[in-house]
């Protein structure tokens, strides 16, 4: 064999150990090595490549973080149309639907599968000799669009099939079809993140899985938590002639496609109570369900049905009732964040929707203000999306007071009276005041936070109170605070003034990761202020720093880059950081670990420690090269448990997972000289 032959070897089997790992991963949460052993295989795999350019193709594992950007989606055409379900929404609905099955089939006893119905986007998938080739969404069941690109971004599709049984063989062609979607937890963690990076927030799980798909630039559908589960396929002679429903989806399993475990054989009977279990469970559910999907198990029966029009007569979609209430608009405010963004909040007459009281409700923007078309005194549904924002589903208009009138966008900063001017991408509505009293309160807010400068005692009031009596119009005059000035606002104790005081001191040995944080710079989150931190250890580099420099970084596209570009040439931004280096802030570049107890392992951290808090404890377990994770899975390499530690605990127990107290954790801390 010559060198290449030996790359070419090693690549195809490095590809195949990759996309194991990643099905015990992604799809089994069930890893059976460490996220270090992955990188370094995939490290591997990537040096091959680079040596060898040919090996690296579309579908190579190392491919996921995205290709390049297009201009628009190509068509495809289905090689069979992509159906819909019929909705039914009641008992009579259901007694109906399974009197017609009855009667065309002439049967008594037909049995059904029950699966969740999952509130995402269908997607059809084309693989070739068990390579996946294009994959599109649904479009108008014919024709839909090409998001092969993004679609190769999602880590628990496969991008090869691997089978996990060997007596399941790969067919030459197969076309399956299935549901992209966010997990609610994921879901949550990318709008914290949003946030944090004052970008605006997702609707819901379902909004933010279609928009992150139908992306032009695969990076940015990179960085969505996207997943997929698959649960039909285009009959073809390439496969086994399938008995029943369930012997397909065990065989798309076996070929290591990602398949909902969620799902039940029932007779008529069964149908109902698996309509209420579900209906029960649909909360403890870790995705968003909008109904169960009842279908025909048996393929042959689905034959002799067939369809009508663009529905199957051998299934349908059993919906939930939607958790929603109705309330009045009681009015129409802005809000004005951090980033000057203008976002109209709906102010609710408090109501109760799933067991939660609601008494406000974003409206996002402007364009989604408008097509709402949401006005003051309006009778309106509201509903909990994704189980955390409230939402207005819908205007009852028949209920809308003969004097209403539309809401119409301020012109100007409702603060501070500055210009409103839309964002480059046309979504976001910003105050352009560089000094709006509104923004400063927040920027300094977000400068104290947790993750930031980490100011206790400096929150949501006091920032109030400091812009409004002008004591505070930049960071640097926080460090500028005595106690005479302090005592002079209202309700300020001494005792609060000198813990404050106190806080503020300590806030100056900061890291450059909290620093470049606390600056709050459009799109720069906490994962993107620690990538910057890494490869701009010194804050100054970044005042001379290129555009492409910064583009260079890991997870910084082209827009990202561009935002902290002009902050970071931008001369009041430069003296504002100078002034904090003056007042004594001092951020320590971060320090990288090369070996220890801690490098490339998953943390877990439970329970509350004396010595230290939790943040802290996650920084010094960063520091040394390590992750920490909020949940206990067989990936854990340990678990941390302090004081009252409870489920966590449990968890790590049973999985058998090490456990450190928080003695044994600061003895390997210490151990580990690097912190
Ligand atoms: S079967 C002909 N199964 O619901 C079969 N669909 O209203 C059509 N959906 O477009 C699809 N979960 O996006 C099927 N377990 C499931 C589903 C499911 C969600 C969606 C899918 C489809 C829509 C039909």
């Amino acid at each position: 064999m010559d060198t290449f032959q030996k790359a070419e070897a090693r690549a195809l089997e490095l590809r195949r150990e990759l996309a194991h790992h990643n099905h015990r991963y992604y799809v089994l949460d069930s890893p059976e090595i460490s996220d270090a052993q992955y990188d370094a295989l995939m490290r591997e795999l990537q040096g091959l490549e680079t040596a060898h350019p040919s090996l690296a193709t579309p579908d190579s594992p190392t491919q996921r973080v995205g290709g390049a950007p297009v201009d628009d989606f190509g068509e495809v055409v289905h090689s069979a149309p992509m159906l819909s379900l019929a909705n039914l929404f009641d008992d009579a609905g259901l007694v109906e639907f399974e009197d017609r099955i009855r009667k065309l089939t002439g049967l008594t006893q037909v049995a059904y599968v029950c699966e969740p119905k999952l509130d995402g986007l269908a997607i059809s998938l084309r693989y070739e000799n068990g390579r996946f080739v294009q994959g599109a969404t649904r479009g108008d069941g014919t024709t839909g669009e090409d998001v092969t690109s993004n679609l190769r971004t999602i880590r628990s599709l496969p991008m090869e099939l691997f089978p996990l049984d060997a007596g399941v063989k790969v067919p030459k062609r197969l076309e399956v079809r299935g549901e992209v979607f966010i997990r609610k937890e994921d879901f949550r963690k990318l709008n914290e993140k949003r946030e944090e990076a004052g970008e605006p927030l997702f609707a819901n799980p379902r909004n933010a899985a279609a928009g992150s798909l139908r992306q032009l630039d695969p990076k940015v559908t990179a960085s969505r938590p996207l997943t997929v589960y698959l649960y039909e396929c285009v009959p073809s002679e390439d496969l086994p002639a399938f008995k029943s429903h369930v012997e397909k989806l065990e065989h798309l399993r076996k070929l290591g496609l990602p398949i909902n475990t969620y799902v039940r054989v029932e007779g008529v009977d069964g149908i109902r109570k698996a309509y209420d279990d579900s209906l029960k469970g649909r909360h403890a559910l870790p995705f968003e369900v909008d109904g169960m999907v009842v279908k025909v198990d048996e393929e042959d029966l689905r034959r002799r049905l067939g369809q009508v029009s663009k529905s199957p007569r051998w299934a349908v979609a059993y919906k939930f009732p939607p958790e929603e209430e109705s309330t009045e608009v009681q009015n129409i405010g802005i809000q004005v964040g951090r980033t000057g963004a203008l976002t109209p909040v709906a102010h609710l007459r408090p109501v109760k929707v799933g067991g939660v009281t609601v008494s406000r409700a974003t409206l996002h923007n402007e364009d989604e203000l408008r097509r709402k078309d949401v006005r003051q005194g309006d009778t309106v549904f509201v509903r909990r999306a994704g189980d955390v924002i409230p939402e207005i589903v819908s205007v009852v208009l028949s209920k809308r007071p003969a004097d209403s009138r539309p809401f119409e966008f301020p012109a100007h900063c409702p603060v501070c009276g500055a210009a409103a001017a839309k964002d480059e991408d046309g979504a976001i509505i910003r105050c352009t005041g560089a000094s709006c009293p509104a923004q400063l309160v927040e920027k300094i807010r977000h400068f104290a936070s947790r993750l930031a400068m980490d100011i206790e005692g400096l929150g949501d009031k006091l920032a109030t109170q400091l812009v409004a009596t002008g004591t505070v119009k930049s960071f640097a005059d926080v460090y500028g605070l005595t106690k005479e000035k302090l005592l002079t606002l209202e309700r300020m104790g001494d005792k609060s003034a000198e813990n404050l005081l106190a806080a503020i001191e300590h806030s100056k040995q900061t890291t450059q990761r909290r620093f470049l944080y606390s600056l709050g710079i459009r799109h720069v989150g906490d994962a993107t202020a620690k990538a910057m931190a890494e490869a701009f250890p010194e804050v100054h580099r970044l005042f001379t720093a290129t555009l492409e420099d910064i583009t260079r970084v890991k997870d910084v596209g082209p827009v990202m880059a561009q935002v902290i570009h002009t902050f970071f040439q931008e001369p009041q931004n430069q003296q504002a950081v100078e002034a904090l280096l003056k007042a004594g802030v001092s951020p320590a570049p971060p320090q990288v670990s090369t070996s220890g107890p801690f490098l490339g392992k998953t943390v877990v951290l439970t329970g509350g420690m004396s010595g230290m808090s939790r943040e802290q404890a996650k920084e010094e377990v960063e520091r040394r090269g390590g992750k920490v994770s909020g949940s206990v899975s067989r990936k854990t390499d340990f678990v941390v448990a302090g004081e009252d530690a409870g489920s966590k605990l449990k968890k790590a127990q049973e999985l058998g997972v090490r456990i450190l107290d928080e003695q044994a954790f600061l003895l390997m801390l210490q151990g580990d000289a690097r912190g």
